[in-house]
């Protein structure tokens, strides 16, 4: 039986804040690997991009995922590249049942711009082309990866909620 739960999908469809509200609501950890990344670089994810690059932040992330990926009932909310390295889901699989959070290109647009956090991929001189790119390189990934899909684009953070709960009541595998 798995008890965890991994939020995958783009910047800016809202894990963070769905995994949070789920977390309290389901009463289980709540992990953000952004976060852990941080802790075991010892800087922030935007001195990581500029310092080391992209590939030593992604093997930073598949440390990250390496160390949550054990964890029972927790849920992780994972950065929008850890589908990436298959190496992840395959880890992330085996105590999580994988939750696929989706948003059209201009919600995410309009999230990620009036977000706090800083994400070196969109500071780019077009992010919107840039997030629509990455969405179509990133896709296949995304649903391959997927055991429950959830478009967030119009729904708030409760709603969204709801809705993983309801499909992890009928999945069988899963201790809700
Ligand atoms: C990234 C997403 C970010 C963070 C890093 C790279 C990506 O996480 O891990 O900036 O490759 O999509 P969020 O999806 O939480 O913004």
């Amino acid at each position: 039986m798995k008890s965890s739960i991994a939020l995958i999908g783009f910047m800016g469809t809202g894990k963070t804040a769905v995994g949070k509200a789920l977390a309290d609501k389901l009463s289980k950890e709540f992990v953000e690997l952004d976060s852990l990344i941080e802790q075991i670089g010892g800087k922030t994810i935007p001195e990581i991009f500029k310092e080391d690059g992209e590939i030593a932040f992604r093997e930073l992330e598949i440390e990250s995922v390496k160390q949550v990926s054990e964890k029972k009932n927790t849920v992780i909310a994972c950065g929008g590249g850890v589908v990436l390295n298959k190496i992840n889901i395959d880890r992330l699989r085996k105590e999580s049942v994988i939750v696929y959070l989706t948003a059209s290109p201009k919600m995410i647009l309009k999230r990620t711009s009036m977000d706090v956090t800083d994400r070196p991929l969109l500071k780019v001189a077009n992010p919107a082309l840039t997030i629509q790119e990455l969405i179509k390189f990133r896709k296949p990934f995304y649903e391959r990866a997927a055991d429950i899909t959830i478009n967030t684009s119009n729904l708030s953070v409760d709603s969204v909620v709801k809705q993983i709960i309801s499909r992890l009541r009928e999945d069988e595998g899963f201790n809700l």
